[in-house]
């Protein structure tokens, strides 16, 4: 087998920056790669301010830094990053795409790499089917913000086997996250928990009982470190929506998952969140995403 000391990151939004940014804070060499000209290079600079405010902070040392950037080159296409042992694909949260672009990166990678995927909702064992080894693929479910969050679940799919379960969760750890591992289940662990908390919010905005502000100052009184609605921002509405529409599918339609109204409009007028500056908040242009 490659070992897994080359890593290809594929999708540079929220998340993919934020496991590169860990990958290569673990001493990865690290290969960014987006299919929108430009992006992979736009999100190593975001990352460089970010790291910036870090060092500024002394929450990092200046060489750390320095190091963790040059471990992490952006590529134009992926047939540069071909050494890579391991590939994690962040991009869009559609089947037909993450089933595409790996079926690309069999090709290019070849028989003994790892194929992971961020997917927070479709089914690993769906993803894989039709591939030529479906055995090493397996999902690797990061939190946002990446850096923060250290939970990481290892999703195996019907094929996925025991070696590369074991290699990627030996790798979380090494990256010092909490890897706990899940089966293919329709939102895995957490975003099967997690989706009755985003409907509730979202029940109450279209029933008008409550206002964004209200919702999240009563959670945080609460004792949550975020409440629904900023955290809708932080996620992405485009994306948030794309998981309970996966859920919701996977579960035969099963009412409890069922999508919102308001959230689907907030997607349809581009309001996506802080990414896209507007989403139940306004954020000013550049605002920082949390990091560490
Ligand atoms: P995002 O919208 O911020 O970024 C996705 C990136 O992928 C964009 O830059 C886009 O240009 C690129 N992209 C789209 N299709 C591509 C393709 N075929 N090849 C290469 N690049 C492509 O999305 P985000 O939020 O980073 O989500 C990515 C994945 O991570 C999704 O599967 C999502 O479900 C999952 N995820 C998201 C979390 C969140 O809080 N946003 C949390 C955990 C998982």
């Amino acid at each position: 087998m490659k070992t897994l000391d080359d890593v290809l990151v594929i999708g540079a939004g929220v998340m993919g920056i934020g496991i590169a940014q860990v990958a290569a804070e673990a001493g990865h060499r690290v290969f960014l790669f987006d299919a929108r000209e430009g992006a992979a290079a736009q999100a190593r600079d975001t990352l460089a301010a970010q790291l910036d405010q870090l060092v500024a902070k002394g929450r990092r040392s200046r060489a750390a830094a320095d190091a963790t950037l040059g471990l992490l080159t952006p590529v134009a296409q992926l047939r540069d990053a071909a050494c890579a042992g391991l590939a994690i694909e962040a991009i869009v949260e559609k089947l037909e795409a993450k089933r595409g672009l790996l079926a690309e990166l069999e090709g290019l990678l070849g028989d003994d790499a790892i194929l992971a995927s961020n997917t927070s909702s479709i089914s690993i064992t769906k993803i894989a089917a039709g591939l030529r080894r479906p055995e090493r693929v397996v999902g690797m479910h990061f939190f946002n913000p990446v850096p923060l969050m250290r939970l990481v679940e290892v999703v195996r799919g019907l094929q996925t086997s025991d070696e590369v379960v074991r290699r990627v969760t030996e790798m979380a750890v090494a990256w010092g996250k909490t890897p706990v591992t899940a089966l293919s289940t329709p939102g895995f662990i957490v975003n099967r928990i997690a989706r009755p908390y985003y409907a509730e919010a979202l029940m109450l905005l279209q029933e008008r009982a409550a206002a964004p502000e209200a919702l999240d100052a009563c959670l945080r009184a609460a004792g949550f470190r975020m409440g629904p609605c900023e955290l809708m921002d932080l996620i992405g509405h485009d994306t948030n929506f794309s998981v309970t529409t996966s859920v919701f599918e996977a579960n035969f339609f099963d009412r409890r998952f069922t999508p919102s109204l308001v959230q689907r409009e907030l997607v349809d007028g581009g309001l996506l969140g802080r990414k896209s500056g507007r989403g139940f908040y306004r954020y000013p242009e550049g605002a920082p995403a949390p990091t560490a």
